[in-house]
């Protein structure tokens, strides 16, 4: 198709049941909703094969639109979306897979995730996560798994249900490395997946002036002018490097293309370590044991 790039060598990561899946995908947390389509094309046309989305980012509909004017075949694109936990609980979880492949106009998802543990309805959290395993049997998505889920959330959910999650989406940039939980997802065949994986969380406009930004890290740039590459690019390389999928988001088609080239260069062993070194064991997003009511509440709409 003229216009739309196709990467063969991108690099695809196995999930625990066999399903394959490009490494790096497009993420479009507050991607405005009037953006969002022509960000998701830009994505596509650049050859980016993996959207990663939310129920409660309110922009489902839209990474569809984008992905029905790139040209690029259903087929050829891993979707993934997330159940926000106002529809935990078996029946509102099945009903939640109406809702987001409605709005994205698909018939079937590639991987659905729970948002994230809901600490005051872990019940509902488990019985959300039964309705993903009948999704799953019933072949309306090809994966299921979790977000933000920290060990003591997993070996509660690994007790009381059957299928290992294929990925825990956890905040992990060079400031976050969530060393526990990458064990724990290890030991268990779970993918880990980066969310703010350049950092975001630490410089996303309005969230605080004093959060220091990974992205002016001195060590990441002294890196990333070694091999003529962005301190972003640098971080997708080490994230690449280590086995993870990562999800960068941007509306910018310009910094689009820049989080996608990063095939062509490859960090030392000494590079990647001085990058783990970084860790500051500070979490930036909100604490997963801690319930959020007036969030955890917001309703998602139907399709
Ligand atoms: N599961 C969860 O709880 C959770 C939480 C947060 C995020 N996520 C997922 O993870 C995705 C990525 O995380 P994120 O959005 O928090 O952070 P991120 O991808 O680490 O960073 C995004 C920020 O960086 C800017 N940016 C993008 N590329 C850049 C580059 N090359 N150089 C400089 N700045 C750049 C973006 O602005 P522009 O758009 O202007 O380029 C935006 O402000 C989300 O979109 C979402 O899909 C999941």
């Amino acid at each position: 198709m003229v216009g739309v790039e196709r990467i063969e060598n991108q690099p695809t990561l196995t999930l625990n049941n066999g399903v394959t899946m490009p490494a790096l995908g497009l993420g479009v947390f507050q991607s405005p909703p009037e953006e969002t389509a022509a960000a998701v094309e830009a994505a596509l046309r650049t050859g980016y094969r993996h959207i990663d989305t939310a129920a409660a980012y309110g922009n489902e509909r839209e990474v569809g639109e984008g992905l029905r004017r790139s040209g690029v075949d259903r087929s050829e694109v891993f979707l993934e979306t997330k159940v926000w936990v106002s529809d935990f609980g078996y029946d509102q979880t099945l009903h939640a897979w109406d809702k987001a492949a409605g709005k994205l106009g698909v018939d079937s998802l590639d991987l659905l995730i729970l948002h994230q543990p809901a600490p005051d309805r872990f019940e509902r959290t488990i019985a959300a996560y039964q309705a993903l395993e009948k999704l799953l049997a019933d072949g309306k998505v090809r994966a299921i798994g979790v977000s933000n889920f920290m060990p003591h959330h997993l070996e509660r959910l690994l007790k009381e249900t059957e299928v290992v999650p294929a990925v825990n989406q956890i905040e992990l940039h060079p400031y976050f490395t969530q060393p526990e939980v990458r064990r724990a997802d290890a030991e268990h065949g779970i993918l880990d997946q980066a969310w703010s994986p350049i950092g975001g969380i630490t410089f996303y406009p309005g969230w605080g002036e004093d959060r220091r930004s990974v992205m002016e890290d001195p060590t990441l740039l002294a890196i990333a002018s070694q091999h003529g590459k962005s301190a972003a690019q640098v971080m997708l390389r080490w994230h690449l490097q280590q086995g993870r999928s990562a999800i960068p988001k941007s509306t910018n088609p310009s910094r689009i293309r820049e989080n996608f080239d990063v095939f062509d260069f490859s960090l030392s062993s000494e590079e990647l370590v001085r990058i783990d070194a970084l860790d500051l064991g500070v979490r930036n997003g909100p604490d997963p044991d801690v319930a959020r009511p007036e969030r955890f509440d917001m309703p998602i709409p139907e399709a």
